[in-house]
């Protein structure tokens, strides 16, 4: 979504501004812009690609001080006019934003009734006006009244032509980091725009304003006070992101889940024991004792990871558990026991929805711990404590080695909670094994994935495809359908296999393929009698099962194979591969653009 970068020092700004805003478009958008300062303000703003900005830039712009956006459009179209950096009347203050102000139109009314003349139709644009009419000759007392006037989420940079050598930013709800360079400050709304130019950041906190100058910073308060921060050190592994031998870093982060998977699980299942350690959890045995109900929350993939995780942990630690979409969750007003413990699923970490399903639990007295990739990241923060799942840096839009990577999280929580709760050691021994196993089996699977170029023949052929699983296979049905539609704008649709003959079945004829998830486990042969249903309504089959079966392999017209486990708990880790080759191999026969699908965003910080 929306990415913010700023710099000021004794370079020219531009090639930070475009080098950030480039690491940034992993994140969606759809126009960026850039504000350098010189004797003037120079703003260049493009709808589309950065390198189209990029060729628009022209050389005067070469001041020490700027301010860069990438857009993704919520309040007006996808014009040049409604791009960020947004300026007063006279083009003395530019401001970029992220977020959304709630008020907009309210103040937009009272500055027009003023004389103020809007040029776009966006929320953001009320705030240079505001600020310049607040403006005394103190900028950060400026921008503090202007956003005590405002309602809503923002992270913000400012730049005034008055103070050539200063950067005001401030953040509510949406996320900025300050980077130390030599005699050089960077801002950033993600780390990875920094990491090329320095380890070595702050973190700013919900309503906080800093001061930026090339020699360093000040945080305060935005209602009064300052306050002062370490520096963090950013891991090695946001550097990473290069797509060496791969054409597209959604293919490449397929490919890295035998090593993500390893990572995530090293040194947190312990087989000897027949249990797992995840210290960030802070839960001793007693505490874990106590627990009363498991609630997994989260948005897209993170929401299906979260629903596998519920499933594993009410089968093996028989304690009830439920998973809910997050943005549900937040404005249901939920009943929260004390002894309810809950996990917020998010490889970003910066979902607002999710953000805000987790403040909701804290706010009514619960428990919440983050399962979360993103070291540092806004969910990690507020929650203090969870599980990172180490899957490194993703870049592709759609969410492939973080799904594994949280689903392998929560089933290492399951073992470590049914460990104290029901299992005995050797029972877990054997949890445990089937864990550590599991990288394995994906790499197996990877290096001999069968016939997906016929299976994405099959579908795309369709007017429009049903994914059916059972039990943690309806999860993976759900996240196979996602996958598909995110990459290839594909219609589809997924089902609880038993549920569709209840109206969806409906729809199904010749035309509408089915992919089945059916691996070995209790509920094959229920599943495989659902697919005999489709079957007899004329639908053409992908079937999805475990090696070995024949019987459900003759199902399918085309049939993908995945190798056989000794438990049903791991294989959503592997049945979910081929839905994600599908969903790549079938995004690049219908020439999409696979890592930055149409519409979408890598991390959605707007409600
Ligand atoms: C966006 C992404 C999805 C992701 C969801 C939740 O919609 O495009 O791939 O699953 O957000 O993101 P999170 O970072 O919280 O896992």
């Amino acid at each position: 979504m929306c990415g913010i970068v700023g710099y000021v020092g004794s370079r020219s700004a531009t090639p930070f501004l475009l080098d950030g805003l480039r690491r940034l478009e992993y994140r969606g958008y759809d126009s960026a812009g850039i504000a350098v300062l010189d004797d003037e303000l120079r703003v260049t703003r493009r709808v589309g690609f950065v390198a189209a900005l990029e060729g628009a830039v022209p050389a005067e712009a070469a001041g020490t001080l700027g301010i860069g956006h990438t857009r993704w459009a919520t309040h007006g179209g996808v014009t040049e006019e409604n791009a960020h950096p947004h300026t007063d009347a006279e083009g003395t203050i530019a401001v970029v934003h992220n977020g959304i102000i709630e008020n907009h139109a309210a103040i937009r009314a009272r500055l027009q009734e003023q004389g103020a003349v809007f040029r776009s139709q966006t929320d953001t644009e009320v705030l240079p006006h505001l600020i310049r009419r607040l403006y005394q000759g103190d900028p950060v007392a400026a921008v503090r009244a202007a956003l005590q006037m405002v309602q809503g989420t923002y992270g913000i940079a400012v730049v005034f032509r008055e103070h050539p050598g200063l950067l005001v930013a401030a953040r509510n709800g949406s996320p900025l980091v300050v980077g130390k360079g030599n005699g050089e400050t960077f801002l950033a709304s993600d780390p990875h725009a920094l990491a090329r130019h320095t380890r070595e950041v702050v973190y700013l906190d919900d309503r906080e304003i800093v001061t930026i100058t090339a020699d360093g910073w000040d945080i305060q308060r935005l209602d009064g006070g300052h306050t002062s921060r370490a520096i963090e050190i950013l891991a090695e592994e946001l550097t990473d992101t290069d797509l060496g031998d791969f054409t597209h870093h959604m293919l490449k982060e397929i490919h890295e889940q035998p090593e993500s998977l390893r990572r995530c699980l090293q040194g947190r299942v312990v087989p000897e024991e027949g249990g797992a350690k995840l210290g960030g959890l802070d839960l001793d045995p007693r505490a874990i004792a106590r627990i009363s109900r498991v609630g997994f929350l989260g948005c897209g993939t993170s929401f299906h990871a979260g629903l596998v995780g519920a499933a594993a942990l009410e089968q093996l630690a028989r304690i009830p558990a439920f998973a809910e979409i997050a943005s549900e969750f937040r404005y249901r007003n939920p009943v929260i026991d004390r002894d309810s413990v809950f996990f917020a699923v998010s490889q970003s970490g910066e979902t607002a929805d999710t953000l805000g399903a987790v403040r909701e639990v804290q706010l009514k007295g619960g428990s919440v711990m983050g399962v979360v990739n993103v070291v540092g990241s806004s969910i990690a923060r507020t929650c203090g404590r969870g599980v990172y799942v180490h899957s490194g840096p993703e870049i592709a839009v759609a969410s492939t080695k973080a799904f594994t990577s949280q689903v392998a999280a929560t089933l290492v929580a399951a073992l470590m909670f049914a460990r104290t709760r029901t299992l005995a050691q050797h029972e877990g021994r054997e949890v445990g094994e089937e864990l550590l196993a599991a990288p394995g089996l994906v790499e197996r699977y990877l290096a001999n994935p069968g016939d997906i170029q016929r299976a994405v023949e099959l579908l795309v052929g369709g007017r429009y495809v049903f994914f059916l699983g059972r039990g943690t296979s309806a999860a993976v049905a759900m996240e196979g359908a996602l996958k598909l539609k995110e990459v290839a704008y594909v219609p589809c649709m997924s089902y609880p296999a038993a549920e569709m003959k209840h109206g969806p079945i409906a729809l199904i004829d010749a035309h509408t393929p089915v992919v089945a998830i059916c691996p070995d486990d209790l509920m094959r042969d229920k599943t495989l009698s659902n697919v005999q249903e489709v079957r007899a309504r004329g639908a053409r089959v992908v079937m999805i099962h475990t090696e070995g079966d024949h019987e459900a392999a003759a199902m399918g017209e085309v049939s993908i194979a995945v190798p056989k486990t000794r438990s049903a708990l791991t294989h959503p880790l592997l049945t979910v591969l081929p839905l994600q080759l599908i969903a790549y191999r079938a995004g690049l026969a219908l020439g999409r653009d696979i890592d930055r699908p149409r519409n979408l965003a890598k991390s959605v910080t707007v409600e």
